[in-house]
Formats: C-alpha cells, structure tokens, sequence
C-alpha cells in the first residue's frame, strides 16, 4: 500500500471511529415534556446529561419520552460537539441512551433546530423562561443576551417539547405564542411544514454551526434553491402546476411518504404538486447538507442514521450542478475538480487555492478591479456550463453582444451564452460571483454552452516590451540555475558512487546464520527477468522464479532506500525466525538501491482465493478449514510468544495466508516493518494494517500483538462464512460481516452465518458455531479481554473451552464510512512490541 493510499484509508477511520464510538456512556433520565414560567437552567452537570464515547454531550431540558424503549425521541436542551467547549440551545432527536440497557445504538443525538447557530455558548450559560414568558439563553447569568424568543407580554404560561420534535411556547388561552418549526435552520421533521417567506439554511460547512450561503425557500409556484449573493443565484428548482393568480402563502409540508407542496390548508390538487418520499419505517428528518443537498434521512433498526433518498438526485440534478461542489471557479467535470485553463494560451489566470484539495475551488492569480476595467480580458471555456440560468441579460442573444455587456459592467464577473442550433439567439447568463462551473456534453444536454471568466491582466503582461524583458531575464536566471544544479548533481553521484563501492565490500556475507545472498543478476535470471508476476503489496511486486530445482517467490522491495546495514540487520532477524506455520526466507539480495527477499514457493497462493469464490475453485471443506485455522493460529503463536523478540504481525488478512499444495497454510510478510524507507515507515506507525482487519484500539489506546488477534477474529469468521468482510454486493444491512455477526449472535441465529455453499460446512453446523464463539472471543473491544493465541491453540485442541460471557458489541472499525475527516485529532498510539509490516 503505498503512503498516499495508507493516508487516504486512515483518514476514513478516523472518521469512522468518531462516528461509530458514539455511545452513550452515562446517563440517568428524568423526562418532562414541559416546564412552567420562572425556571432557570443552568448548562451544566447537573442538567439531565448523556455523553457519548465521541464525547459528543446532549443535556435535556424538555424530553418527550419514546413510544418504545428504543425508539427515538426528541428533547430540547444543550448539544455540544468535541471538545464540547461551546454548545447550542437545539432540539434534537435522542436515541436510547440507558446505561442500564446497554443498546446495538451507537450514534449521537441529531439536532433538528437550533436557537443561537451563529453565537454558542459556554458551560454555566443559562436559559431562562421568564416570569413574563420570555425565553432567554444568555452566557452566564445575567451576561450577554445570546438569543430570545421574544415572547415577553404574550402571556406565555409554559413550554413544552410535543411529539413531533416541535419547541413550543403556550399561552394562557393554550394557544400557541412561539414554536421553533416557525423557524426553521437546516432541518425539517415529518410534520413540520416550510411555509413561504421561511428559508431552510445549510451549514456554512461540516464542521461548523453558522448558516452559510445555502438555502431553500418556498415561492408560489414551487420550492427553489439558493447560493447567497447579490443577487441570489439558482440551482434547484422544483415547479408545482399553480395557477399563476394565486395569491395564499404557499408551503411544504413533511409527511409520512411525500413533501407536499401546496397553499394554506389545502389539499395538493395536482400529484405534481408532491415529491414522492419512501414511506416511513421509523423516525425521519430531512436536512439540507452543506453541500446544498437535500436528504432524507431515516432511524434505521441496526441502530443507526442511514441516508434513505438524496431529494436533490431525485429532481433531479446532476453531482456537478451544486454551486460549491468544486469551490469558486472550479469546473466540475464528472465529479472531478480543476481551475479554468484557456486551451490556446499557456498562462495561468487561476490557480488551486489549496493543491492538494482541488475541490476548496480556485482564486484569480490577479484579483479583478474596477478601477482597471481597461485590462479586464474573458477567458474563453468551451462546453462549459454555469447553474444559474435566472439571471439574463437582455438584448444580448448573440455571443460577441454577451461578451461585451460583460465587459461593460464591473460587477459582472463572468458570462455563459448557451444556445440551441442557432447561436446567434442564444442566452446571455450574468454571474456576479463566480461558483463552481460545469463541463458539459452538448450533444447530452442538447444545447451548447460557453463560459466566459473575466480576468484581470496585469499592466506589465500587457506590455509588449516588459514582457520580453521579463521573458530574457527569467530564461537567463533559468539557465544558470540549471547549470549549477548540474556541477551540483555530478559532484553528488561521484561521492555515491564512491561511498557505495566502499560500502559494497563492507560486512559482505559475515553475518552468521544469515539465509543465502544472491546477486541481482542471478535473481533475474531465475525470474526470467521479472516477467511472472505472482501478486503486488505495498512493499512492491512478488514474482516466481526458480532456484536449482527449487521453485521461489522473489519479493522486490520498493522505497528501501536504507542503508545496507539495517537492511542486513532485518533479514538476520527474518531469517532466524523459522516455523512450520511461517513462510520461509531463503534468501536476499542487496545491490546498489535493490533490495530483494527470496521467500519459498507457496503453490495454492492465498487464503482469499479459497473462500472467496471468485477464482471458480471448490468450496473447502470443514476438516480443510479447520486445519487452516489452527495453522494461523500456531503461526501466531510463534511470533507472539515462542521467538526471541515478541513480533506483531499487524496485517493479518487472507491475503497474507498462502498455502501450500497440501493446504498447510503460512502466514506471509512478518517483520518487513524496518525494511521500508523511514519516512514511510513514520506513517505507517501512525495506522497500519488493512481496513476491515484493523482492532478498535488502533485509535484510542496501546498498541499490543492483541491487534492481530482482533484480526485473527475476523479472518476466521471470514473462513466460516465463505465471504469478504466488506462485501458491497451484498444487501445493505449484511455489506460488513462483523456487524452481520453481532446482530446474529445477539439474535441468536448464528447458523445463518455459515457458509451455504458446501454442505460439507453445514453438516457440521455444531463444530463450526463453537469456532465462531472462538473467532468472537478474539473480537472483543477490550483487547484485553481476547484470548492470548495460546489460549486460541488451546481451544483449537480441545485443552480448553471459550470464555461464556462474551461482550457481543465488538464493533469493526469500518462500519461507517464518512467523508469528513481530520489527521490533526489523532496522534501514533505508543508502541509496546516490535511491530511488523503490512504488504
Ligand atoms: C407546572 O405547573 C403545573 C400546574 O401548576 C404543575 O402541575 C406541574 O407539575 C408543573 N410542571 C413542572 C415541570 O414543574
Ligand atoms: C460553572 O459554575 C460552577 C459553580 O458555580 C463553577 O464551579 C465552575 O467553575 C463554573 N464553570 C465555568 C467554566 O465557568
Ligand atoms: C392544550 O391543548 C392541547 C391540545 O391542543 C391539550 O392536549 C392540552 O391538554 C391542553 N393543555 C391545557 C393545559 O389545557
Ligand atoms: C453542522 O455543523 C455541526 C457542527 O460541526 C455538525 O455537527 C453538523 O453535522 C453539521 N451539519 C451539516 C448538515 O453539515
Ligand atoms: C386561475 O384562478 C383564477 C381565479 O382564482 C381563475 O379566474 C382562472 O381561471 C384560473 N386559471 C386557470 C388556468 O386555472
Ligand atoms: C408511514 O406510512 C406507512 C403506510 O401508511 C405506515 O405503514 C408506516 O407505519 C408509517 N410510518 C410512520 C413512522 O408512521
Ligand atoms: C484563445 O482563443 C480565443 C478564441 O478561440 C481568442 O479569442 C483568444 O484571443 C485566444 N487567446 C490567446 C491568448 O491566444
Ligand atoms: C465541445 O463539444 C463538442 C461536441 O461534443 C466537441 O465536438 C468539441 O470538440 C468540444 N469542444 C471542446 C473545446 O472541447
Ligand atoms: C450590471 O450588472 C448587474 C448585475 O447583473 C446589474 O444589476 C446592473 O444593472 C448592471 N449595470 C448596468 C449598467 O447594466
Ligand atoms: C438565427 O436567429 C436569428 C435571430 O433570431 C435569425 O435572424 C436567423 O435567421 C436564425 N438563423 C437560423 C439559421 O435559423
Ligand atoms: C434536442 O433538440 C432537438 C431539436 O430542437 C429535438 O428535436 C430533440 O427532441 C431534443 N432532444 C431532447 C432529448 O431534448
């Protein structure tokens, strides 16, 4: 795996950890649904708290309680995120949060509204429902005034959280003088209707409260979709069949299977006049995301938030048509991201605000200035599109014409002229602010567009004879550059090569006990030139060869750049270990930068060819997967406890299990941990391993050779179940095994996990449900808690049984996948034992 993907994988789980070690860890409930005048809360401790493993806090105030035990429910009160330093007044949805009954649930609380999104407060922050039925949040008592409902003199007797997730201020009439769904923020529950006039507003982003540009608002004739701006730009746009001369306030209303549209108490007349929704199976919300989709979300019965229904694909839109998708003048072509480049011209009029992160969009090199207008030239995009079709500029249906009006006018910053067959009746779209553009397939879309960015040129690129100057003096400077770099580097490769021919003759072959050296040379010709290919890792490519008569596997490493000696001292370590159960090291090769590992030939190839099924072989039978097993687990045990220096082996998977023709299976790439360059191997330190195979500690707590028996775990529910861990050809709720187990085993239905291919593995039904009970003894979250693999060669021989009470919320480490991530929250756990290598 190279680092860039090691980084890629990583950041995912941190996320996913995050996300999937919400759960509550305390928590008592005292449940009002309302609360009369003249009561001050207080945010602290003493508020009805429930803190998740994420360490994500909600503190109740009003709570309706569910219907069933595990059904959601919403509350009103405090909500904090990490480092819960700064919380929200909201009302969010709580799932079942008993400490006493511990739950499958493991995600925190949703807020569906939110009073003070712009302003949060801290700890001690009070909220107050006056003795004249204002509600007050304020920071501190008697400090700032953050928000109010402003209800003071309407007679306000009480507030209550109803059934629906709506924040409700009664009066002495108990007529409603305040409710939160009157005023909406990023979210709508079933129930809860949009009326005309409000604005459902997105996250200004993922990581932040505050509105930002994005919003939805309901109009006569439909629900629309904006970026903030002057004026507002379009992107969404759903039409009802109205009648034009209506004049009532028009609303959405969230229901059970549809978003309605239609006037003020009235029934939708039309079947246009609603977007159809899936019907609801449990609790729902629908949130405007950041990114300016709309989604539908729903309580799924994994005990989890699962997305049901993008609403904006639905009506539909493409990915590329969301204004912020790929930033400020990033053009979007097929989901990619990239600045504006005029094909004839070889400068640069934009560049990547963040390189590494093209989507954050791109910046002009020379910002545009009225006061310059004279240098202000288009930038030509062909098949290029913009979203926003609102706002056009009249009498200007050819493209010279719309050209010129932009020109004319400083606040224009861009112009798209699209066009049917005739392009000289087009239209001329204005942009005042430049969001992400779209490339377009004319012949698709069945029209044609151009994009026309205005760019600022800079007084001396528009001056012929600076410019040559310029040009003379920068090709002058790069002359002598490279001419110094040249002396430079040839002074470098004589000293190497100086150094190297010393280093060659060095230690040669002094090494007692060492495996057999071999000159590259002779490692190519017995490889016939690195032409068999038998598979590829991330610390290079494994091809066959042949030695005498005997069949190899040379492994060419690849970023192992250091120096010989360490390299020596690793396969001295590699080499003295020898076990049946371990793939054997025959010998090396170290010349100049080559670095290469003869290892013994292993016929049947991996583990993963066997019992996944797709390389058309036979099922294994029980006896053969049992054999497999205990192979595994002697192997394990060898570089745990029985050779001189304790080794983990960190990437324990099926591709690192090779059989040979008899199925006795080895376990493949021990101890490769210090043969990669150092400044990989930092990374490495950080996560290491295989997603699906990683043990939940790898983000929170010491690292210990329990790691492999975590993996272990899941290799042999893998052998039983005859499948991958991650199978997205799967139905959705059995896509992660681990999961599928811990509802299995929680269910009691183990049998369904075993694999239906062979009748061999049913047959014995009994043996193979004991092996589970081992395979979900190692995959306990408490890795001290799994067996050592001693114990698991124990049980494998019958010396000894499986512990009884097993903890069957062993989650895997994957089981949400999330796109927002952040390197910077984790630090590399300490190490306890030397740590091997994956592939
Ligand atoms: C609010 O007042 C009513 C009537 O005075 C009382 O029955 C109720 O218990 C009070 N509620 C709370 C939460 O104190
Ligand atoms: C909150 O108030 C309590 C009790 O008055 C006090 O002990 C604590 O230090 C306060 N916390 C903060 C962060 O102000
Ligand atoms: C207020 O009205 C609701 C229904 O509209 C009713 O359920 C509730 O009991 C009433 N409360 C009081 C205090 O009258
Ligand atoms: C809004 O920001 C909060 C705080 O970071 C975050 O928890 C929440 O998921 C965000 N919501 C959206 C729709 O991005
Ligand atoms: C629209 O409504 C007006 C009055 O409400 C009515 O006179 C007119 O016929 C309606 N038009 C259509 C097309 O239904
Ligand atoms: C939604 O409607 C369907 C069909 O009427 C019903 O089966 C389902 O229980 C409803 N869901 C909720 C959450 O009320
Ligand atoms: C690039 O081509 C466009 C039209 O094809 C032309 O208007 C523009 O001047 C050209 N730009 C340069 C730098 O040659
Ligand atoms: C624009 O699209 C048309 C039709 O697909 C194609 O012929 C043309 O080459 C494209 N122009 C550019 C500059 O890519
Ligand atoms: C310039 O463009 C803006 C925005 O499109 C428009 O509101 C304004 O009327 C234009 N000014 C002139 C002089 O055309
Ligand atoms: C294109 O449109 C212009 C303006 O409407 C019209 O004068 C011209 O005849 C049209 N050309 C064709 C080929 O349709
Ligand atoms: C594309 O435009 C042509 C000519 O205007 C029309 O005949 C055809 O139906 C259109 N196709 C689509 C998919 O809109």
């Amino acid at each position: 795996m190279s680092p860039g993907n090691l980084f890629a994988d990583f950041t995912v789980l941190v996320v996913v950890v995050l996300a999937v070690a919400a759960r509550p860890v305390s928590g008592q409930r005292s449940v009002y649904p309302s609360a009369n005048l003249s009561t001050l809360w207080v945010n602290n401790k003493v508020l009805d708290t429930v803190t998740y493993d994420d360490g994500s806090t909600v503190r109740a105030i009003v709570h309706r309680s569910p219907q069933t035990f595990s059904d959601p429910s919403f509350a009103a009160g405090f909500f904090c995120t990490p480092p819960c330093q700064e919380f929200i007044f909201a009302v969010f949805i709580l799932t079942a949060t008993d400490a006493q009954n511990p739950l499958p649930v493991i995600t925190m609380a949703q807020v569906v509204w939110c009073a003070n999104r712009a302003n949060s407060v801290g700890e001690n922050a009070t909220l107050e429902l006056t003795g004249d039925g204002d509600l007050v949040l304020r920071e501190k008592a008697n400090g700032r005034l953050i928000w109010s409902s402003g209800t003071s003199g309407r007679s306000v007797r009480r507030m209550e959280i109803t059934e629906q997730g709506n924040l409700v201020l009664f009066d002495q009439r108990n007529a409603t003088a305040w409710q939160s769904f009157d005023h909406p923020t990023d979210a709508l529950v079933p129930g809860q209707s949009l009326l005309q006039g409000m604005k459902l507003r997105a996250n200004a982003s993922a990581t932040t409260w505050t509105g930002g540009k994005i919003y939805i608002s309901v109009l006569h004739d439909g629900v629309y979709g904006y970026v903030e701006s002057t004026p507002p730009q379009l992107y969404l746009k759903y039409e009802v069949s109205r009648n034009m001369s209506q004049r009532d306030p028009t609303r959405i209303t969230f229901t059970n299977s549809s978003l309605s549209i239609f006037l003020q108490s009235t029934q939708p007349r039309n079947p246009d006049d609603s977007i159809p929704l899936p019907e609801a199976k449990s609790t729902q919300y629908i949130r405007l995301e950041s990114d300016g989709h709309l989604k539908l979300y729903e309580w799924s019965t994994q005990g989890k938030w699962t997305m049901v229904l993008d609403l904006t694909k639905q009506l539909p839109l493409d990915d590329c048509a969301f204004p912020t998708v790929c930033g400020g003048y990033g053009i979007c072509t097929g989901g990619q991201c990239s600045c504006p480049l005029e094909s004839n011209s070889s400068s640069r009029y934009f560049q990547p605000i963040d390189y590494r992160r093209q989507s954050l969009g791109c910046a002009p090199v020379t910002p545009i200035s009225c006061q310059e207008m004279k240098t202000h030239q288009l930038l030509t995009l062909t098949n290029v599109s913009y979203f926003d079709k609102s706002q056009i500029i009249m009498n200007a249906k050819n493209r010279d014409d719309c050209k010129q009006a932009c020109l004319k006018n400083c606040s224009c910053k861009a112009v798209a002229f699209r066009y049917g067959q005739n392009d000289s009746n087009g239209e001329c779209q204005s942009v005042t602010e430049v969001f992400s553009l779209q490339s377009i397939q004319p012949e698709k879309v069945n029209y044609s567009s151009s994009a026309y960015l205005k760019v600022q040129l800079t007084p001396s690129a528009s001056d012929p004879t600076q410019n040559k100057k310029k040009t003379i003096l920068t090709a002058t400077l790069a002359a002598i550059t490279t001419l110094v770099l040249l002396v430079i580097a040839a002074i470098y490769v004589r000293r190497r090569r100086k150094y190297q021919e010393l280093d060659e003759e060095l230690d040669f072959d002094t090494l007692p006990g060492m495996p057999t050296r071999f000159s590259f040379e002779k490692l190519r010709e017995c490889t016939e030139d690195f032409s068999k290919k038998l598979g590829e890792g991330g610390f290079g490519s494994v091809f066959e060869g042949k030695i005498g008569e005997e069949s190899v596997a040379v492994k060419r490493l690849e970023g192992a750049r250091q120096g010989k000696k360490e390299f020596l001292a690793e396969v001295e370590t590699i080499g003295s270990i020898e076990h049946i159960n371990l793939v054997r090291l025959i010998g090396f090769c170290t010349e100049k930068s080559n670095r290469l590992l003869v290892y013994e030939y292993m016929p049947r190839g991996s583990l993963d060819k066997w019992i996944y099924y797709r390389h058309n072989n036979a099922p294994l039978d029980w006896c053969t997967r049992c054999k497999i097993i205990m192979d595994i687990a002697k192997g394990l045990c060898y570089l745990h406890e029985e050779c001189r220096r304790k080794i983990a082996h960190l990437d324990i998977k099926p591709q690192n299990i090779l059989l040979d023709e008899n199925f006795n299976a080895k376990l493949a790439d021990f101890g490769l941990s210090k043969l990669i360059d150092r400044d990989q191997s930092k990374v490495v330190t950080v996560m290491r391993g295989t997603p699906g195979y990683l043990a939940p500690e790898w983000l929170t707590s010491k690292i210990t050779e329990k790691v492999d028996i975590y993996s272990f775990g899941v290799v042999v529910t893998e052998i039983i179940s005859g499948r991958k861990n991650i199978d997205i050809s799967q139905p959705e709720e059995s896509v992660q095994l681990i999961n599928l187990l811990r509802e299995k085993a929680q269910n009691d239905q183990l049998i369904d996990m075993i694999d239906k291919h062979s009748n061999d593995m049913v047959s014995h039904q009994e043996e193979v449900i004991q092996m589970m009970k081992l395979a979900m003894w190692c995959l306990q979250n408490d890795s001290s808690r799994r067996p050592s693999m001693s114990m698991v060669v124990k049980v494998l021989e019958g010396a000894m049984s499986v512990e009884n009470c097993l903890d069957y919320s062993f989650f895997n480490a994957n089981s949400v996948i999330s796109a927002q991530g952040n390197l910077s929250t984790y630090s590399a756990p300490p190490q306890a034992s030397i740590l091997s290598g994956p592939r």
